[in-house]
């Protein structure tokens, strides 16, 4: 197959750990004789300082063509004074917005050799492996009217969804249910918010569709806590935009680092996909980034963006595998265990392949 895939590597560790995931994905294509074309774009806090806007036009007609695109991260300190429509953030919400990228997948997962990682006990943790479907381009984040008053003493954002907004991804959870254990947790704010009992109601009628899938709605502060809890309880997790924000990296955490989750923004252009995890500025440039996010992220580009389930499974058991040797990045070694550099990781990836 050929494709055309878009990198935008983006700031603080985005470059590092892009280019881990690239160098996999140019060994799966050399293995299965899959044509990859890559090409670069400026996205963020680069963008910014190479005097373009967070979001260059080019960027965006270059996303637009592409089979898929592959995101480092953005967020750069050096702009944080700046209102959130100039930030390297905006890039990113104006990128999936306009793609309609609205289904957000972050699969988090226990992985055997890293029991120990997070602050779990291995007995909570064993067997956890959770989809998060995030709602991507509604509510409080893109919301009408939206501002800081002229006189400085209020502000405002507006939480908004429509019906057609949580139908749509709805039908995601239900469909990405029945490939996995046909259970689906709702997450809202029902007992408080009125578009938490629009969205309650739409995803209840949804489920009527997909009788085979189990539907159960959690309180946003009650699912928060049953995650830390009883992990292995999720299977796929429905949520909107903030709360699935927030969701996703507690259970990011709660596996053993942030560092190892990936996503897949899917909708009704071309697929982005993208470590969970931010710019991490503290740690750029020192080889010293967890890969795995952006691999497993490259795993989904495989995956969802371009039909190759196949290769897709080859890459996620590689990692596996490297897991279950000593090799630990920073983010995931014990104290006095010898440290495994980003390129020395995605390399020891490549040789599983
Ligand atoms: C994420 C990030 C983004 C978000 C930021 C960088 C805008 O935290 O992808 O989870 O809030 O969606
Ligand atoms: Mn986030």
């Amino acid at each position: 197959m050929k494709a055309d895939i878009l990198v935008l590597p983006g700031d603080g560790i985005g470059p590092e750990v892009t280019a881990a995931a690239v160098v996999v994905l140019e060994h799966i294509a050399s293995k299965a004789s899959h044509s990859f074309t890559f090409h670069e774009g400026f996205i963020g806090g680069a963008a910014l300082t190479a005097g373009l806007e967070p979001l260059p036009a080019e960027t965006l007609s270059c996303a637009r063509g592409a089979d898929a695109i592959l995101l480092g991260a953005v967020g750069d300190p050096a702009f944080d004074q700046r209102p959130p429509g100039e930030r390297p953030e905006s890039a990113l919400l104006q990128l999936r917005r306009a793609l309609g990228l609205y289904a957000n997948l972050r699969p988090a997962r226990m992985w055997p050799g890293l029991e120990q990682a997070g602050p779990l006990k291995p007995e909570v943790l064993a067997g956890t492996d959770v989809m998060v479907v995030r709602e991507l381009t509604g509510g409080l984040y893109y919301g009408e009217p939206r501002g800081i008053a002229a006189d400085g003493q209020s502000a405002v954002n507006t939480l908004r969804y429509s019906v057609m907004e949580v139908a749509r991804v709805a039908h995601w959870a239900f469909k990405l249910a029945r490939g996995r254990q046909r259970r689906v947790v709702s997450v809202d704010k029902a007992n408080v918010l009125e578009v938490s009992r629009l969205w309650r109601q739409t995803v209840t009628a949804v489920a009527a569709e997909y009788p085979d899938v189990r539907l159960t709605h959690e309180y946003v502060d009650a699912a928060a806590m049953k995650l830390a809890l009883a992990p292995s309880s999720f299977d796929v997790l429905l949520t909107e935009n903030m709360f699935g924000d927030i969701l996703s990296d507690e259970a990011g955490a709660l596996c053993g680092s942030l560092g190892l989750l990936p996503s897949a923004s899917l909708g009704d252009g071309p697929g982005l996909f993208e470590p969970v995890h931010g710019s991490a500025p503290s740690i750029a440039g020192q080889n010293r980034a967890n890969p795995i996010g952006a691999i497993l992220s490259a795993a989904m580009l495989l995956e969802h963006g371009l039909g190759l389930s196949e290769e897709a499974a080859h890459v996620v058991r590689a990692v596996g595998a490297v897991l279950k040797t000593s090799a630990r990045t920073a983010d995931l070694a014990n104290a006095g265990q010898p440290i495994t550099g980003t390129r020395e990781f995605g390399r020891l990836v490549v040789d599983r392949l």
